[in-house]
């Protein structure tokens, strides 16, 4: 009998040899049996090439640019359609509606790989229902400042979070036959004066927080695609910035998929040419056959360099499987119900609880006999936020229908409907008393929805091209604090891709939620957490500081008033890292996040296995609700070295426990991962001395700690 490897051997030189000997329009056959990595790469790369050896120069040169908004073109003579894409980061956006996720850093704050990937491929079959071949997505520009504008279509402030929760996505978009793109590569983390306004770092803090989340994600994601970012990085527009493009993403990263520009971010033929850049969307404006080539003519860029363009655009479509079958898949319905299903997951997992004085939460059916929902974001449904993360959604659930069906008797739940004003009382009489009287009051605030690209305001909305204020719109603090005036058992529930000032109302709230936005049926999740179906298990992936002054970007971070900086003063110390090295209080912690019930940590081992670190911790619930907790492990390396911050996040897990059942998870660290960048001689040194990691639920409580030397 044939063994597996001689088997599939055959089948590959058989793939070679059709691919090099195929017709024009032929694309080489698929293997039918199982093939290995190396063969799959391999079999690729013949049809990859075989298809190049047919193209004239004026083809190569058009695949460079996009067309039609949203596809690469075409070369019809060979067969060869355009692809579609879409928008991303929240659903499909691009062909009509669609299921509207949650906001990624909702995603982010679950800390749940498994989620992560079961979204991604929710999507990936959402966009084989629209036969869209790239999805644009997801987003993974660090966390730095509360005002920008994109923090929602993001995953919050640290790389290891970041990166494992992009890769999850992108596994599971991909495992769709659909290409993710990781965006915006790099340092897009303001929208003020984006075209222009340069983001400048030091090469640690480049290696070692800004671009290490896309070096993960492309480790463990193995992305097809990564799109170029609109602002300059160092001075260099990153359509056209040779060293973040060739040497540190293809080049040290290993990306082999296709680098696209952001919409309309190109500056330079030339640099674009020689810096990376392999497809110029929406449009060739600068990759034009006039304007390539005398530079190809006179030597200034190569055709190797064309020709790797070309390769990686064909090795995407080639890898997906988008020759050999349609890409449409109408099996799947447009509005589908699992991916309502998957939103429904996830904003159970992500909306993070981070107030509960009293026990007010949960609200007790039983016992809370009629509630309250008021504020500007009750009074419609706010999913998302704005530009083009924006998904239009078939239909979405408000807060004040998903708690009436949770009260579903007449009377119980009363929506009252105000317009937000700096002067209170809004509403009449009747209303005060309805507010006073009632079990609970359900206060909705925050950013607006703005659709995708609404009014640009900056103050009462999220969306890219714009940042907002740090106060949330105008009249809503005055709104909580008269509310909670009128009736102490009020839950603030909030929407935004980040923090807001709540200095003149957090003292006096008994209990807060932070929604994020949750999509299309996610408030459907913040009702069950109201009502304790589900335990609430979000942990916050950034920081939320008491004051906008304590925040590692405040005094550099670019508004109106300092147009022309964005340079990382903090260096590494962005997020906890600044909070810890400062020893400064945040208001809420990185990783922090309540839940019904309590969790202790016990018996923190770790140990190596090669080079990596092993790690195994004991969790248990000690409380009388089953619940899920995230384990984060930070490590803390030995001073002596580079400085470096005070502890930074290795490892994190989610496990779900009944009432006093124990649990052991165990974690791995790989070895990259506790390197450090040494300037001096740009290279990554790896750990040495003695390491402390502490386990716990957030960045500020790691009761148990353990000593790994190296
Ligand atoms: C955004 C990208 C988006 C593209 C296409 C740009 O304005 O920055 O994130 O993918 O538009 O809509």
């Amino acid at each position: 009998m044939m063994t597996r490897p001689t088997f599939s051997l055959i089948v590959h030189i058989l793939v070679l040899v059709v691919a090099a000997f195929c017709p024009v329009t032929c694309f080489g056959t698929v293997p039918t049996s199982e093939p290995t990595n190396q063969e799959r790469t391999g079999a690729v790369e013949a049809r990859v090439n075989n298809l190049l050896k047919q193209m004239t120069l004026d083809e190569k040169l058009t695949l460079l640019g996009g067309t039609d908004g949203f596809f690469t073109s075409p070369i019809e003579r060979l067969g060869l359609p355009k692809f579609r894409m879409s928008d991303g980061p929240g659903g499909v956006r691009c062909f009509g509606p669609s299921t509207a996720y949650t906001a990624c850093v909702c995603l982010a704050a679950s800390w749940d790989q498994d989620l992560a990937r079961r979204v991604g491929t929710s999507m990936g079959r959402d966009a084989r229902a629209r036969g869209v071949n790239y999805l644009l997505a997801p987003g993974m520009d660090l966390y730095r400042a509360p005002m920008c504008g994109r923090n929602f279509e993001y995953l919050g402030e640290d790389p290891v979070l970041s990166g494992l929760t992009a890769a999850a996505l992108v596994n599971g978009i991909q495992s769709q036959g659909v290409a993710a793109t990781v965006k915006h590569f790099a340092l897009n983390d303001q929208e003020f004066n984006r075209h222009n306004l340069s983001s400048n770092a030091d090469e640690r803090t480049l290696h070692e927080l800004q671009l290490r989340g896309f070096q993960i994600a492309v480790r463990e994601g193995k992305p097809m695609c990564a799109m170029d970012s609109y602002n300059p990085i160092n001075g260099v527009h990153a359509t056209q910035n040779a060293w973040l493009n060739n040497d540190v993403l293809k080049g040290e990263f290993g990306f082999t998929g296709l680098l696209m520009s952001d919409w309309w971010s190109c500056y330079d033929t030339l640099g674009m040419a020689n810096g990376g850049l392999d497809l110029e969307m929406p449009a060739a404006k600068l990759y034009t056959p006039g304007k390539l080539k005398p530079l190809i003519d006179s030597g200034k860029v190569s055709m190797s360099t064309i020709d790797d363009k070309i390769r990686r655009q064909l090795r995407v479509a080639f890898t997906m499987g988008w020759l050999d079958r349609p890409q449409e898949d109408k099996s799947i319905p447009l509005d589908d119900p699992a991916s309502i299903a998957v939103n429904i997951e996830e904003a159970r997992g992500g909306i993070t609880l981070l107030k509960n004085d009293d026990n007010l939460l949960p609200l007790d059916p039983a016992k809370v006999k009629n509630i309250v929902v008021l504020g500007p974001n009750a009074d419609h449904p706010v999913t998302g936020g704005g530009g083009s993360g924006y998904v239009s959604y078939f239909h979405a659930v408000g807060v004040p229908e998903a708690l009436a069906a949770e009260f579903p008797e007449p009377g119980r739940v009363t929506h009252i409907v105000w317009e937000p004003t700096e002067h209170f009382p809004a509403g009449g009489e009747a209303d005060l008393a309805t507010i006073r009287a009632a079990d609970a009051v359900v206060i909705c605030v925050g950013f607006d929805d703005p659709g995708c690209f609404g009014p640009n305001h900056g103050s009462d909305n999220e969306r890219e091209e714009q940042d907002r204020t740090y106060n949330m719109p105008p009249g809503h603090s005055v709104l909580i604090q008269s509310v909670v005036k009128l009736n102490p058992r009020t839950i603030v529930v909030l929407n935004s891709g980040g923090s807001v000032s709540t200095a003149s109302w957090i003292g006096r709230t008994k209990a807060f939620i932070h929604a994020y936005y949750p999509g299309s049926a996610g408030n459907i999740a913040l009702a069950d957490i109201l009502v304790g179906k589900v335990n609430p298990s979000g942990k916050l992936p950034f920081s939320w500081e008491e004051h906008w002054e304590d925040s590692a970007a405040y005094g550099n971070y670019p508004n109106p008033d300092h147009p022309k900086s964005n340079t990382y003063k903090e260096g590494l110390f962005l997020g906890y890292r600044w909070f810890d090295e400062k020893k400064i209080e945040p208001l809420f912690a990185f990783g922090f996040g309540l839940s019904y019930t309590k969790f202790s940590f016990s018996h923190l081992t770790a140990a190596k296995d090669g080079a990596d670190v092993v790690l195994s911790v004991a969790v248990q619930n000690t409380g009388d609700r089953a619940g899920a907790e995230v384990v984060q492990v930070y490590a803390a390396a030995p001073d002596g070295g580079l400085p470096h911050p005070v502890r930074e996040l290795k490892a994190f897990g989610k496990v779900l426990l009944k009432p006093n059942e124990t649990k052991t998870v165990s974690l791995r660290i790989k070895a990259d991962d506790l390197k450090n960048w040494d300037p001096a001689t740009k290279k990554w040194i790896p750990a040495s001395g003695d390491y402390v990691f502490g386990a716990g639920n957030s960045s500020r409580d790691l009761p148990v700690n353990c000593h790994l030397l190296f």
